[in-house]
């Protein structure tokens, strides 16, 4: 596509889906959402899919038919092992790119539709993280192997630490369509399209339970907390909501015009209420 005419266009981005709840809120509100918003690009972060921890092929078979375009994960990826030799055969689905070249999967993706390409980014930060290689000098390497391809990209940064996250936004303002955080949980109130025309967002938040601790069932999580002793969590089924962010591409190839959060409840089906 010519670079100076690309057509705007909208972006779904939804943060971490925990587990069974948080797929039934996904599965339960993405026809509306895509339609509402006139969404041509869906990505969604799968890294708590599969009962809070990982993912599993059928799980990300079902948000591929769903119409999500990239799953993305996090330091969750590996948890469940019969996702491995999936990471490897399916292009749409990522893992951080900064985890080992030896470990199982890839990081960046570009999928196109009615002619326009976007990347996909995933990279994990490196402050209080699982140990990932150095996270600035390998969101450039992967950019480098990108650009050329792309005609918008879309950073998924996995991290805990804000400074990281607002950090690689500043690094990568102009050069990518979109950074959008994930990890925690928590949607954070700083989304804005930062001045070189990158859309940006802290942390997205979570598609999940509202009513527990992360997405863990709030006595549990309270009790470990609490006694300082381990505790098995289990995920909460109290008040799921979604949490997610749409961007507006710009004119110009890898240049956002807007980012809008979206934060909703499940619908009665989900929540039996
Ligand atoms: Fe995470
Ligand atoms: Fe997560």
């Amino acid at each position: 596509m010519a670079s100076e005419c690309l057509p705007g266009l909208r972006i779904l981005f939804i943060g971490d889906v925990v587990g069974g709840i948080g797929r039934r809120t996904l599965h339960a509100l993405l026809p509306a959402l895509r339609e509402r918003h006139g969404i041509t690009f869906t990505v969604v972060n799968g890294e708590n899919s599969a009962g809070g921890v990982g993912i599993t092929p059928k799980i990300a078979r079902e948000f591929l038919a769903a119409g999500v375009d990239v799953i993305t994960l996090g330091n969750h990826t590996y948890h469940q092992r019969e996702i491995y030799p999936y990471l490897d055969e399916e292009p749409r689905i990522l893992r951080p790119v900064n985890f080992l070249r030896s470990q199982p999967g890839h990081g960046f993706t570009v999928v196109e539709r009615d002619g326009v390409r976007l990347g996909v980014l995933n990279i994990s930060t490196n402050l209080y993280m699982d140990l990932a290689l150095p996270m600035f000098a390998e969101a450039d390497a992967a950019l480098y192997a990108m650009r050329e391809k792309t005609d918008h990209i879309l950073v998924d940064v996995h991290g805990e630490a804000t400074s990281e996250k607002i950090g690689l936004g500043w690094h990568l303002d102009g050069r990518v369509t979109a950074v959008v955080g994930t990890h925690t949980h928590v949607p954070t109130n700083d989304f804005r399209v930062l001045p070189g025309g990158t859309a940006y967002i802290t942390d997205v938040g979570m598609t999940g339970p509202r009513g527990g601790v992360l997405g863990v069932v709030k006595e549990l999580a309270i009790q470990s907390m609490q006694t300082r002793m381990p505790a098995r969590f289990v995920t909460s089924e109290v008040d799921p909501w979604l949490n997610g962010v749409v961007i507006e591409t710009g004119s110009e190839p890898h240049r956002a015009a807007a980012i809008t959060p979206v934060l909703e409840p499940a619908p009665a089906s989900v929540t039996g209420r």
